[in-house]
């Protein structure tokens, strides 16, 4: 069943309350963590994983677009994080880095920048819970999709069918309504959207409208 994970980073900051209840019929919450460093751009504390997990339910995962994931992955997994996402771009011990996620008892993805290679992560399939192709180039919402992105989709999709093993596959960045189906099409197995959603008028209306696309496999 594919599930599908908003994204709260365009979403109205000035009442993330509100912005919160109106995904709570979404599988995950997805939360972009930013520091300025490794993405130009700076948003969200582990206090605020904290204060969400006091008004919902929904599972969070932790995108970390962070340069020293090795000093943000305790900090956002005692903070509530379920599933803790690293870059492979931004640690030379990724191996290691992935055991750590899994030592606080969260599950461990991790993101491929657009311009990395799947062969970064072929040595760690069996480790992680997941991988996050990124299908813009991490910072902001709002951006258009990289087309060339779904051919990487598809060749993970079958590298991780030919060894038998559960790692699924998300994708981030760009999402919208022609494209959805598609990337279902293409084998992923968790949607992130962020700007599709909160820019409707009606968000719970787009979060039970991207379910249904995603729902029906892609067709
Ligand atoms: C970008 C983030 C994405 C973003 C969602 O660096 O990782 O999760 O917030 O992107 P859109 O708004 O394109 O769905
Ligand atoms: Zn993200």
């Amino acid at each position: 069943m594919v599930e599908i994970a908003p994204s709260i980073l365009n979403s109205n900051l000035l009442n993330l309350k509100e912005s919160v209840s109106e995904i709570n019929g979404a599988d995950w919450l997805h939360f972009d963590v930013m520091d300025g460093h490794f993405v130009p751009n700076l948003t969200f504390g582990p206090m605020f994983v904290e204060a969400i997990k006091e008004i919902s339910d929904l599972p969070i995962e932790s995108h970390l677009m962070v340069s020293n994931p090795d000093f943000f992955v305790p900090l956002y997994a005692e903070a509530g994080s379920k599933r803790i996402i690293v870059h492979a771009e931004s640690s030379v011990h990724l191996h290691r880095l992935v055991q750590k996620i899994k030592e606080f008892g969260c599950e461990a993805g991790v993101a491929l920048n657009p311009a990395t290679p799947l062969t970064a992560i072929e040595h760690l399939l069996e480790e992680v819970d997941l991988v996050l192709i990124m299908t813009v180039n991490p910072g902001y919402g709002g951006q258009k999709l990289i087309p060339s992105m779904i051919p990487k989709i598809k060749k993970l999709r079958e590298l991780i069918d030919s060894r038998e093993i559960t790692c699924k596959i998300e994708i981030d960045g760009g999402v919208n309504w022609d494209n959805a189906s598609i990337l279902v099409e293409a084998g992923v197995d968790v949607v992130v959207a962020g700007t599709l959603i909160f820019r409707e008028p009606d968000r719970r209306k787009a979060v039970a409208r991207l379910k249904g696309i995603v729902a029906k496999g892609g067709n």
